[in-house]
């Protein structure tokens, strides 16, 4: 308890100035608890209003991946240099340092493998774990328009009341299957439902058509989902149209840590992302930081 010997009289109550007030740099966010709100600016840099997260979740179905042999070795070498990672509890737990700084976005839907019916997905972390864990956000896939559409949309629902309960986000991703386009009627429908039923934040793909479109219609941030690895030049300039469409950044993974240099590449992906570096430029300093 502080001495209350000598105390001075309080006396700078300043009265005509109003109690100072916030507005949130993420979109959607405004009304939302303190703690979320504190929550989602640790995943989106409230400076820029963007986000570089490192998604290296692949094992939860796909087992070990090329990049992630040894997530230890690949991936925790990386984590200063990302704003935010997503992976699952077991990788954090056994492969990230528990100093890292970077905001974590915990993989929390999960079931099937790649060898059975993707889609089948059930809720695989409860909110008091990712409560334990420090987590700033739980990351959910919903399957619109799949063949278990009502249970991923469940899961969804079931994580973003735990979540309100507990002041933690949840991170909704457009899951696209085989039979499903990836364009801007369908990634339209689906990141609206899934902003609508309450994730506070909506990670899919990018379209070349209408991107603008899909980001204008959701009402919480949109995070551009990277997809299979493309050239670094590729990559980068489909992160810069996104983000230049009004996407609040992105979730990259093979483009990342399957690049021969996964930390130039997250470099360049920042110039691009927090800098609105051109493509070409970024490119330039991938090839420099490679070298
Ligand atoms: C997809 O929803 C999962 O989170 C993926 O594991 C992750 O998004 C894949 O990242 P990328 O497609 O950039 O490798």
């Amino acid at each position: 308890m502080a001495d209350l010997e000598g105390n001075l009289d309080a006396k700078k109550y300043a009265p005509q100035t109003p109690l100072a007030t916030f507005s949130h740099a993420v979109r959607g966010a405004s009304n939302l608890d303190w703690g979320m709100q504190h929550r989602l600016s640790r995943i989106i840099n409230p400076e820029t209003g963007r986000t570089v997260m490192l998604a290296f979740d692949h094992g939860y179905f796909q087992g070990p991946t090329r990049g992630l042999e040894r997530i230890d070795l690949n991936i925790a070498p990386l984590e200063a240099h990302a704003d935010a990672l997503m992976c699952t509890r077991g990788a954090l737990r056994t492969s990230i340092p528990p100093a890292t700084s970077a905001g974590l976005v915990l993989r929390a839907s999960g079931g099937p493998s790649i060898l059975k019916d993707l889609s089948d997905e059930h809720t695989a972390m409860a909110m008091n774990d990712a409560v334990r864990i420090g987590a700033d956000a739980v990351a959910v896939q919903v399957f619109i328009g799949g063949e278990h559409e009502s249970r991923s949309v469940q899961n969804l629902t079931t994580l973003v009341d735990a979540g309100y309960d507990a002041g933690i986000p949840v991170l909704g991703v457009t899951a696209v299957g085989k039979e499903l386009t990836r364009d801007a009627r369908y990634l339209g429908l689906a990141t609206r439902i899934i902003a609508e039923l309450g994730a506070q934040i909506v990670k899919t793909y990018y379209c070349d058509e209408g991107f603008e479109d899909v980001v204008a219609g959701c009402p919480v941030p949109v995070i551009m989902a990277g997809g299979k690895k493309l050239p670094e030049l590729d990559a980068l300039t489909m992160a810069s149209r996104a983000v230049r469409a009004g996407a609040a950044g992105v979730d990259m993974g093979r483009n990342i840590f399957q690049s021969a240099q996964p930390a130039a590449m997250l470099t360049a992906v920042r110039a691009v992302v927090h800098d609105d570096a051109d493509p070409q430029d970024a490119y330039e300093i991938f090839r420099e930081a490679a070298s």
